[in-house]
Parts: C-alpha cells; structure tokens; sequence
C-alpha cells in the first residue's frame, strides 16, 4: 500500500475518504473519537501544501438529502480540533463544492456534505456508482483513503474513487491495518476475544473464523442469551434470535472440539423492563425468570471474565456486555473495560460501541493498546473477509 510519503501533494487538491461518522444528539456531537482519529492526515496534507477536500458519511440518510444528517456540526468540531478554518460545501458535487474546493488556497481543508445524500454513493449498480465516483473525483487530482470505519463498504468513495485517481492511505488506515496484522498473525497467547453487543447474527463469521485462532472466547451482552438458550437454558424474556440457536449450537461443539474455552455468563441482571430505571435482581444465567430480561452480566461474570482475561497477552473485544447507556446496566461493561486497562496483554477494542463504552464511562483511552475506529471493519478483517476499500488501495 502507498503512503502519504510516496505522494507529492503540495498545491494540488487531494481527496481524503474519512469516517466522520460521529454519534449525534441533535447537533451535538456525544463522542468526537473519529473526527480526532482523521485529524493526523488531515493535518499532514495541509501541513504540505494540499488543497485538502475531506469527504464523508453520516447514518444512513439512504440516497436523500436529510438536514438530520448533515456533515455541518461535524465541519465545526473539525475545524477546532484542526484549529484551521474548515469551508463547508453544502452539497457533494454539485454547485458548492466545486465553488468550495475552487476557492481552496495551498494548506486550506474543505468537507463536503454527507456522500450518503448521493444515490450513486451506495448504489448495488456497479455504472450507477461509477458515475458519481468519476463526479467526485472529478473535484481533486489524488486520493487518500483514511476512513478505516467504513473500509468493508463498497462504496463509490471507498472502492471506485481510488481507481480513477493516484491514491494512497493515510495514516489512520496504516495504523488500523498493523494492529489487526497483529491479531491475524501469530498473536501472542494466551489470546482472549470478548464479544458481546445485541445480536449474534452479526457476529457469524466473525465467530466462525475466531474459532479457528483464539484460545479463549468470552460471550457477554444480549447475544449471550441465544448460547444460554442453545445450552438449554431458559432466558425468560432477554434477546433471544431462536434462528440462530442451530448455527450457536455448532458453535458450541466445534468450540469443544478444538478445546477453545467458550465462556458464558453465570449470572444476569435481570430486570423487569427495558428501562433505565426497571427493577432487577441478579439471578443465575441458568434460572433467568419467565418474565424477566437480562441487561446487564451480573457480578460473578464481571469476576470470571477478569479472570479469564489476567493472564492473557493479546485481547480483542467488540460489543457492549449490557445495556451500558443506562447507568444501572453499564456495570459488566465497565468490569471488562477496567480487566483490559489492568492486562499487561496487547489490548485492542474494536469500534463503535465498544470505544464509545470506554469513553463515555470516563475510562482513560491510554489504558488500551489500541482503540479502532471501525466496529464492522475491523470483525470482518478479523473474519478474513477482503475488505472493498482495502483492496483498492492496494491496487
Ligand atoms: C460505522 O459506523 O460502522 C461506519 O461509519 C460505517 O457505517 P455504516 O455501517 O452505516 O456503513
Ligand atoms: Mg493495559
């Protein structure tokens, strides 16, 4: 893959592919991780004379203009955390931003609207695609791809602008890339994954494939419910996705078969509702009652899983262990963010939630080896999967 190095920037206009898809409550940004993510490289390309055109994405706005999701707040937030003036075209590729990048001088940064407000952005229609692509790469002379979170997407600014104009990546795609090497390539072991979050559907392939290089795998959030169940336990009214429970089933003797240790939780916090202040009481993972639904892993697991994670030399977690934006729920969450900060192993989070987890419990960044800004990107590099945006940069 080429560098930032190997690229001759200065005076010319580059197109930087961010992940500036930041959490929002109204206008209000609740976690920045990603936008201060992509500064590095930004700032690097404007450090060297670039005409800088950030472009990104927000939710999933579906081909439509949607001024819910507009990229305006986060320009804003870029533009201090830079602390450089950052122009805001107020489309993608139209009238705006070929006025905006027109006016650009050596060393300023421009964004463009939410790429997303484009059909042909997401468009399954390969000549759909193509021709926005030719469009947005029509406004600069390179391409950088930055934007690590939204590398499994094939999308046109992720997978066809890049075979139109030189291209490289930048830093923050570099440094994710080495770290997932690391845990695909002979990892030191112990290694530990903890996954967690609603839904085991999500996590198939991931799960498949960890069950192949992990020693030991620790199952905490709503998707722990489906392994329960698949056990033959009942779980009462948690998450259950009764679809799943052959697939989980396979899971569970291929994990005995291959003497991976797969841990489930031994106690629940099992509430009456899902509500921030719903009654509850911890109760058995084996004895969850029929009209209760477990949120959160209760305090014998939080003590388990630390204890399967003290001697561990590399860990990757993904995914909540409970219903962490209510304070009540947020406690297995938080036990297996302080197990992590506590290892001497090698500790990456993989994205999302998870990293939005640790900050917004007020855990210290620094106590992990690694924060990755891509949830789905990273599970499915760790699948093995060939990621769209990764592949096209290294043509
Ligand atoms: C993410 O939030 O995981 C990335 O920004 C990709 O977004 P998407 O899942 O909507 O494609
Ligand atoms: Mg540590």
């Amino acid at each position: 893959m080429r560098t930032l190095d190997d690229l001759d920037v200065k005076g010319r206009r580059v197109l930087v592919r961010a992940d500036l898809n930041v959490p929002l409550d109204g206008e209000t940004i609740t976690d920045d991780g990603r936008i201060r993510a992509s500064v590095p490289t930004i700032k690097a390309l404007a450090g060297r004379g670039a005409k800088v055109v950030v472009c990104a994405h927000l939710g999933r706005p579906k081909g439509q203009v949607n001024p819910k999701y507009s990229l305006r707040p986060v320009a804003a937030r870029l533009g201090e955390l830079l602390g450089q003036d950052v122009a805001f075209a107020t489309d993608v590729v139209g009238d705006s931003a070929r006025a905006t990048v027109e006016a650009l001088q050596d060393g300023q940064v421009a964004l463009l609207e939410n790429l997303r407000f484009e059909p042909g952005e997401d468009s399954k229609d390969d000549a759909a695609r193509g021709a926005f692509a030719e469009q947005l790469a029509g406004l600069a002379e390179l391409y950088v791809g930055d934007g690590f979170g939204a590398v499994h997407r094939k999308h046109a600014s992720v997978y066809d602008v890049p075979k139109i104009l030189p291209h490289a990546a930048g830093g923050l795609i570099v440094a994710e890339v080495e770290v997932l090497r690391k845990l695909t390539e002979q990892p030191e072991r112990p290694y530990v994954v903890v996954l967690g979050g609603a839904k085991v559907s999500d996590k198939l392939g991931v799960i498949a494939n960890l069950l192949t290089k992990v020693d030991r795998l620790l199952i905490g959030g709503g998707m722990a419910y489906t392994f329960l169940k698949a056990q033959g336990h009942e779980v009462g009214r948690s998450l259950l996705q009764e679809d799943q429970l052959d697939q989980v089933r396979g899971f569970l003797s291929e994990a005995a078969e291959r003497g991976v240790e797969l841990v489930l939780p031994v106690d629940v916090l099992a509430a009456t509702e899902f509500a921030a202040d719903a009654e509850h009481e911890v109760v058995e993972a084996t004895a969850i009652p029929a009209d209760r639904e477990g949120l959160d892993i209760g305090p014998k697991t939080r003590e388990l899983f630390a204890a399967k994670l003290a001697d561990a030399k590399t860990v990757f977690w993904n995914g909540p262990m409970g219903v962490f934006e209510f304070d009540a729920f947020s406690g297995g969450t938080r036990a297996v963010a302080e197990a992590l900060i506590a290892s001497d192993a090698f500790t990456v989070v993989g994205g999302g939630d998870s990293a939005a987890a640790v900050r917004g419990l007020g855990l210290p960044e620094d106590g992990f080896s690694h924060i990755s800004t891509g949830g789905g990107a990273s599970l499915e590099y760790l699948e093995g999967k060939t990621l769209p945006g990764l592949a096209a940069l290294e043509e």
